[in-house]
């Protein structure tokens, strides 16, 4: 069980009759080296005593949102950034429809909104009330969402039923959960990532661009790191901090951007164009700033860049190659194209002309284009979808022959 040593979980407790096992559930992630920190519904307070819950994991239980001297102590952001892992166990009926349509009217809600660690959901209910249409369609809006369901287990209920809805073990949860933390999924893989806009002078003032942010692509690092990999990013002039454990490699044209890829590409195991590399540059930099004159009409002559992506994907040693379509029209059509035309083994598709997502924007919403068909994800933040996106490369890679 060593994987749980030192991982924060927030265990969260809903109202039902097995919230009596959460007891045993703290006591085992304790056990297992976890720390445990608890959020007590005011219904799972109905079926367990902060007291015991206390007592047992060694911290205080957190209730409520709006408590000044909770907040005082650890804030509600705070413990939503300090969980290495999310768990609600049981998860009632009413939790789960709440958790599945965002709420956030509660403690418990509010941090699962408020929080990036994964979220696992141990329901417990009766089975009328489990196999009911409504709960689940709650279930599957929460697995299409990314939230993991733990069971539920089958058999005697509390109430005297026999069916689905019964919490797992507490060992099995905490099986689980030792799980959640195998492995990272790119563990000794080498990433490298091309981010933000490149900048083509015209004179030594001037400069042609775009509105990338990179927050995409600087995402993807952060998401890669976290994952286990050891990331390279290389980067365009963005405001942007550079994520913890990333390597960063600052450029400004695109020409310099294929250098740098070209160098490191060789090396890694997956490459990722998420920049925006400007298709055209100044077919000559003046040396001095260009003056205005007398004429209306200026003419610029331009010449096309290189295609970076392109070129690493035609390496013979080539990396697994992500790239990005950011389209106004004809989106998955587009998508496609890209993938053939610059042998791709994946393109992560958006369309920018709706507003809120893609360029510049913190959320997005894409649909992974590969040989093995199209895959829609749902819209959400830029940060949760790079895990997401992390996900699905590390697990196409895996069926790919590279
Ligand atoms: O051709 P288009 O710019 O739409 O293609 C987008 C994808 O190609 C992105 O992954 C982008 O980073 C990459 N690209 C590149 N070099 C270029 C143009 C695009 O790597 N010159």
């Amino acid at each position: 069980m060593h994987r749980l040593t030192n991982r924060n979980i927030l265990l969260g407790i809903t109202g039902g009759i097995a919230a009596y096992k959460s007891a045993e559930l703290t006591r085992a992630l304790v056990g297992a080296g976890a720390n445990v920190r608890i959020v007590l519904t005011a219904a799972g307070a109905e079926f367990i005593t902060p007291l015991t819950l206390q007592a047992l994991s060694g911290n205080p239980v957190h209730q409520s949102l709006l408590d000044p001297e909770a907040e005082q102590g650890m804030g509600h952001i705070e413990l939503a950034r300090w969980a290495d892992l999310i768990l609600i166990a049981p998860a009632s009926a009413d939790f789960m429809a709440r958790l599945s349509h965002g709420m956030a009217n509660d403690l418990l809600t509010t941090l699962c909104l408020a929080s990036d660690a994964p979220i696992c959901v141990a329901p417990a209910m009766n089975q009328a009330m489990w196999r009911d249409p409504r709960t689940q369609e709650n279930a599957q809006r929460l697995a299409a969402q990314g939230v993991h369901l733990w069971g539920p287990g089958a058999g005697e209920q509390a109430c005297g039923d026999v069916g689905p809805g019964r919490m797992l073990e507490p060992a099995e949860l905490v099986q689980l959960a030792a799980e959640a933390f195998g492995e990272p999924r790119l563990k000794g893989l080498r990433v490298c990532i091309t981010a933000g806009p490149t900048r083509e002078a015209l004179d030594p003032v001037r400069y042609i661009s775009n509105h990338s942010s990179g927050k995409m692509g600087y995402a993807l690092a952060a998401a890669a790191a976290k994952a286990g990999a050891e990331v390279v990013l290389i980067s365009g002039p963005v405001s942007l901090e550079t994520p913890a454990g990333v390597q960063r490699v600052n450029v400004e044209t695109a020409e310099q951007m294929l250098v740098a890829a070209l160098e490191l590409a060789p090396s890694s195991d997956i490459f990722i164009g998420a920049a925006a590399v400007a298709d055209y540059r100044p077919v000559a930099v003046a040396d001095q700033k260009i003056k205005k004159g007398q004429e209306e009409l200026m003419e610029l002559r331009l010449v096309k860049n290189p295609d970076i992506i392109a070129s690493v994907s035609a390496l013979p040693e080539r990396p697994f190659t992500v790239g990005f379509a950011a389209e106004t029209e004809n989106v998955l059509s587009h998508a496609r194209s890209k993938l053939q035309r610059k042998n791709l083994d994946l393109v992560i598709a958006n369309d920018v002309s709706q507003s809120g997502i893609g360029f510049n924007a913190d959320e997005n919403e894409v649909t992974l284009v590969s040989t093995a068909g199209d895959f829609k994800l749902p819209r959400d933040s830029k940060h949760s979808l790079a895990q997401t996106l992390i996900e699905q490369i590390a697990k196409q890679m895996s069926t790919n022959e590279h």
